[in-house]
């Protein structure tokens, strides 16, 4: 058994996929989620492949049911819970007179109410993480839009703004039970979800998946004294 487990949700492909190797390599118990069953047996025979302990579970986020199977099923392969990644996340483009409702209600769900049940669900486990290493992370995936909010991603961006948000008040109400909790706002990530852009930028000009991973990677190192509560990553040139 892994000294030490992690439960990363969208870890399918992208960032997710991304961090969950990183978290793999260091020696975590893996348990991993996303919507899709094949894509995520995919994925899944690739950390295995690397020789890390997978637990796979398909699940629709946007359900409290399944958000609580997830949770249940890493809890009982692996016990305990050092670190939980909230990575999956859909965004959809439209301008305010196009927006709708059901477009609306799954970005809010997968985004923003995934992540405060996922919290809800796992805060025994990792309280108790944190009570013994005083080091358990919660990593939660913002975006650049969520410092900024854009044009045409305006739900999305609000979202992301809310996760924001959101993080800073669970390092107000679990830092001192020594869990961390960080919000990532990264631009243009080269991952499925930005082909819709790739004719306007580059991949090679995209911020690396592996690049966000490598930022879990100095996560994990700091002391029990350190909280880095946001990380923002972006392109050369693009601001704020
Ligand atoms: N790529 C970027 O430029 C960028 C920038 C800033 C922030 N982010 C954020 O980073 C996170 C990861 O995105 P990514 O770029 O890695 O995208 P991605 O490759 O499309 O991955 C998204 C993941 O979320 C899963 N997911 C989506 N809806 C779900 C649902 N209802 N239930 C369960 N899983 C669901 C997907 O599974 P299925 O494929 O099976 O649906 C997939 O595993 C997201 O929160 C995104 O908003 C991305």
């Amino acid at each position: 058994m892994p000294e030490r487990a992690a439960l990363v949700t969208g870890a399918s492909s992208g960032i997710g996929l991304a961090i969950a190797d990183v978290l793999g390599d260091e020696g975590h118990g893996l348990t991993v989620a996303a919507r899709r069953p094949e894509k995520l047996a995919g994925a899944v025979e690739e950390l295995r492949g690397k020789g890390f302990e997978v637990e796979e579970v398909a699940a629709n986020l946007t359900s409290e049911e399944d958000v609580q199977r997830v949770v249940a099923a890493h809890r009982e392969r692996f016990g305990r819970l050092d670190v939980l990644v909230n990575s999956a996340g859909v965004g959809f483009g439209a301008p305010l007179a196009d927006i709708q409702t059901k477009r609306v209600d799954m970005q809010l769900g997968v985004n923003l109410r995934a992540i405060i049940l996922f919290y809800r669900e796992c805060a025994e486990l990792l309280r108790s993480a944190g009570a013994e290493h005083r080091n358990a992370l919660v990593v939660n995936l913002s975006s650049l839009s969520g410092k900024s909010g854009q044009a045409w991603l305006s739900v999305y961006s609000a979202t992301k703004a809310a996760v924001v948000g959101w993080t800073q008040a669970m390092n107000k109400e679990l830092a001192g039970d020594g869990v961390k909790s960080v919000a990532l706002c990264p631009g243009f990530v080269d991952t499925p979800m930005t082909e819709f852009i790739r004719e306007h930028v580059k991949q090679e000009d995209m911020i690396r998946p592996s690049d966000i991973g490598e930022a879990v990677r100095y996560l994990l190192k700091l002391s029990p004294a350190c909280v880095v509560p946001e990380i923002v990553f972006q392109r050369p040139g693009e601001a704020i």
